[in-house]
């Protein structure tokens, strides 16, 4: 078990274990050696799914601690019985959108009021930075920072882990929209391809975010995850594959007013996954600022062997 100066062991309570970044967290949380507590939502009793990973983790080392959203004093028991909360609650609009559910965590920590230092579900781009973001998409980024707000208002603190592009959806299909796996013969390029984008597999975000979450030099901090080998543009990464597949693909290039021109035709997630697609490949929102007086996940733990893209996308020959 890792432990802290005085000898203690940290203890972590991950929320929203069971989704695609939560289940990285816990399994990256054990691996750390931290003692790691996953919230079980009694609501997910049925979801035999969810059941089977919450009991897999068990066997892992972790422990289940059951509390309700709809039960204020349930997240406070949860709560109490950890130093360190990381919540990541869905927070994609094609699939399922609950940031603000983490206003009722933040109650809870601040009423327990023996939090050390929370990490709310973030692990996109840094919403401080999207005031200028388009609709419907904004949501996410408004949403983010109505929960950094309350976090900062009864002052918990905190580590915001931002600034990468999960591999799974932005790698493995070339950075193509409504797939995720890579085109076979034709690929869209957004503008002539050439804006820096981070493409990060998310095992190597949970293993960040494990490291850093009692690293008291990212305490309060936003911690950017850019690794530089994976500071990629699109057809950097759509050249790597074409190198490990030997094969040509039919480029399109995709002007910005192209690329935008029936947004408003299309269903409310597809519009957000367009925005959110048009600030990330012709904006270069995630690689247009430096990070300043902030830290970068691959300077503060250099030992991680994060995952350079041309491995990833081996899985998909
Ligand atoms: N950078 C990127 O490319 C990228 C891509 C996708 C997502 N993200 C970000 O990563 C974070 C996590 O997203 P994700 O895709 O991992 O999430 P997800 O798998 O869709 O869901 C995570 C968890 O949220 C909980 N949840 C959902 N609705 C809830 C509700 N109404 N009440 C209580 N709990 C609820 C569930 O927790 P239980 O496990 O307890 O059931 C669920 O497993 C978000 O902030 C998202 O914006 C970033």
């Amino acid at each position: 078990m890792r432990e802290n100066n005085s000898g203690e062991k940290t203890r972590v309570l991950v929320v929203g274990g069971t989704g695609t970044m939560g289940r990285r967290i816990v399994r990256a949380c054990l691996a750390e050696g931290h003692e790691t507590y996953v919230l079980q939502q009694p609501e997910t009793r049925v979801d035999i799914e969810k059941v089977q990973l919450l009991y897999s983790y068990k066997r892992l080392g972790a422990r289940l601690i059951e509390a309700s959203f709809s039960d204020h004093q349930s997240l406070v028991s949860a709560v109490k019985q950890v130093d360190i909360v990381v919540a990541a609650m869905s927070g994609v609009h094609f699939r399922s959108h609950s940031i603000l559910v983490q206003l009722k965590l933040v109650e809870a920590i601040k009423e327990a009021g023996n939090i050390k230092r929370f990490l709310p579900s973030e692990f996109g781009m840094d919403p401080s930075r999207m005031g200028h973001a388009m609709p419907p998409g904004r949501e996410t980024f408004d949403q983010k920072l109505e929960v950094r707000n309350a976090i900062e208002a009864a002052g918990i603190p905190h580590t915001y882990v931002v600034g990468a592009c999960f591999a799974a959806y932005f790698a493995g299909n070339l950075s193509q929209m409504g797939t995720l796996i890579p085109p076979k013969k034709k690929v869209n390029i957004y503008g002539d391809g050439n804006v820096k984008v981070v493409y990060v597999d998310e095992d190597d975000i949970a293993e960040y975010t494990a490291k850093t979450l009692d690293d008291p030099r990212t305490i309060n901090k936003t911690v950017y995850v850019r690794p530089t080998e994976n500071v990629l543009t699109q057809m950097e990464l759509v050249q790597i594959w074409e190198k490990l597949t030997g094969k040509e693909l039919e480029k399109t290039n995709i002007s910005a007013n192209d690329f935008l021109a029936d947004i408003e035709d299309k269903e409310i997630p597809h519009q957000a996954g367009l925005g959110h697609f048009y600030h990330i490949f012709y904006e270069g929102c995630l690689t247009d600022h430096e990070v300043g007086d902030d830290e970068e996940a691959s300077k503060l733990y250099p030992d991680v062997k994060y995952t350079r893209m041309d491995e990833y996308l081996k899985i998909f020959l």
